[in-house]
């Protein structure tokens, strides 16, 4: 629907049944470029993400938006027993190529990587899905890459029921998405965040796609400027010193997510809300919403 008014640069096909808006290569290329300074976006995902699967005994962990595997080799070098899945393979091409040049070491030698859409994902995994996942991970405003293609967010319906499959009772989904509601609000997005700590990216350009009045898409064309840094743009192989890609998502509002969450879960799970990984009353307005489910231990 929305899509026939702003399409995405990239309308590469991966797994069947999903836009895979990596697939010319130019995000996949420099996202570790974007993503930034690894170790301080690695140190907010050990507080919060590791404490909190150490606390409640998580050891196999599903990471179904792995993209070039950032918080999945955080995982697999913290000793949790890893999945990661991705619909790109561009993006999966990264992740293939950590898991490679460190072989030798048992813990990534076990790290399992498969091409996987949400939208098939329990029926293309089933075999390691087994009794369910100690916890699923979606991080990294990934889930908002499906759109609404129908206009009544089936398909963001059905994806969430696949995670919920995966899920084992008693076990975790963590998901999150940016803060639309500000992004709706203000017309424009923040370069920096919890999960991003860029130098090189000078601008994040935002557009904000209404249907019937209704917000349907947000796309943002990312700028990063790499003339100040030779070595790095030699290091990614980019030709051109700036390096545009635009993405482009489904705005979720806290509220209505958060409600599709309750209705995949089932109300005897517990939900809970995190900003930037602080509980609400900590922080105003956070770049980042996380929702920690966990899944009735009842639910079969
Ligand atoms: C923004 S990247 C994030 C990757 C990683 N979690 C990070 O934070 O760096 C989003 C990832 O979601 C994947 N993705 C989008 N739609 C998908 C789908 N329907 N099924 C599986 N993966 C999907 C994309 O291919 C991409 O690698």
């Amino acid at each position: 629907m929305a899509e026939n008014v702003i399409t995405t640069r990239s309308l590469g096909a991966a797994v069947e049944g999903v836009k895979d808006q990596y697939a010319d290569g130019k995000a996949a290329k420099v996202w570790e470029v974007f993503i930034g300074d690894k170790n301080s976006r690695t140190q907010n995902y050990k507080n919060f993400l590791v404490g909190m699967l150490r606390e409640k005994g998580c050891k196999r962990v599903l990471d179904v938006a792995c993209g070039t595997g950032i918080d999945s080799i955080m995982l697999v070098e913290e000793g949790f027993e890893v999945v990661s899945v991705d619909a790109s393979d561009k993006m999966l091409k990264y992740a293939l190529k950590s898991r490679w040049n460190k072989r030798k070491d048992a813990a990534f030698d076990k790290w399992i990587i498969e091409e996987a859409n949400w939208l098939t994902l329990y029926d293309d995994i089933e075999d390691l899905v087994g009794e369910g996942f100690d916890a699923v991970i979606c991080l990294g405003n990934s889930f908002a890459h499906l759109l609404d293609n129908y206009g009544d967010q089936r398909e963001q319906k059905q994806a969430l029921r696949n995670f919920e499959k995966c899920v084992k009772p008693g076990g975790f989904l963590l998901i999150d998405h940016r803060n639309y509601d500000d992004i709706i609000n203000s017309g424009s997005t923040a370069s920096k965040s919890i999960y991003y700590n860029p130098t090189h990216t000078t601008d994040i350009r935002t557009s904000v796609l209404y249907v019937s009045g209704k917000p349907a898409l947000v796309s943002l064309d990312y700028l990063i400027d790499l003339s100040s840094d030779k070595e790095q743009k030699d290091l990614i192989g980019c030709e051109d010193t700036i390096s545009e890609f635009r993405l482009s998502y489904y705005p979720h509002r806290l509220k209505i997510f958060t409600a599709m969450l309750e209705q995949a879960f089932g109300e005897n799970s517990k939900f809970r809300i995190f900003g930037d990984f602080k509980t609400l009353d900590e922080i105003d307005i956070p770049n980042f919403y996380i929702h920690v489910i966990e899944k009735s231990s009842t639910h079969f």
